[in-house]
């Protein structure tokens, strides 16, 4: 199949740490869209959300997802990226791995960083009301689910190697 094995989940889901592994285990380069748009803009994406707002952050983010879709590799998505009709159906009929992940462990793995502007201030809360919200929209695109919550980003890695 032509174009990157795609990585989707909630924040706290695993995306970066999974999408690097796999690539390493595939062969492949990785790519993770948030830190392209960082190195392409030139500040963290909470900076993004700051002084320019997430209107700006999202079409940046919908435009670098639409661009990096088209190069081989293993590919991690922000985890709001699947907000985005343009994105989905840009999805579709494509390897698209979903990590799913609880409210209890994402916030015990995203921690208290300051680095995801969404969650600030009560994570754990605003973590549970965004799976409800994006939770159908993962499943809409995923070809390969994995329950993340009791693995270790290894077995995580071989469970994905044995789905592809
Ligand atoms: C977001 C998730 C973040 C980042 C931005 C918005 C979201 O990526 O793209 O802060 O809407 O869930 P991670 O999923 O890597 O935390």
């Amino acid at each position: 199949m032509s174009g990157p094995v795609v990585i989707v989940g909630a924040p706290g889901s695993g995306k970066s740490t999974v999408g690097a592994l796999l690539a390493a285990r595939l062969g492949l380069t990785f790519r993770d869209v948030d830190a392209v748009i960082e190195a392409e803009v030139g500040k963290p994406v909470a900076e993004i959300f700051a002084d320019d707002g997430e209107p700006v952050f999202r079409a940046l983010e919908e435009a670098t997802t639409l661009r990096l879709l088209a190069e081989d590799g293993v590919l991690s998505l922000g985890g709001g990226a699947v907000i985005s009709p343009e994105i989905r159906a840009a999805l579709k009929g494509r390897e698209v791995v979903w990590l799913q992940v609880g409210p209890a462990q994402a916030a015990k793995r995203v921690g208290m960083t300051e680095a995801r502007p969404l969650l600030l201030g009560n994570v754990r809360g605003r973590l549970i009301k965004l799976l409800a919200e994006r939770t159908p929209l993962y499943a809409e695109v995923a070809s390969q689910s994995v329950p993340t919550d009791d693995r270790s980003p290894e077995e995580v890695v071989r469970i994905i190697v044995d789905g592809l």
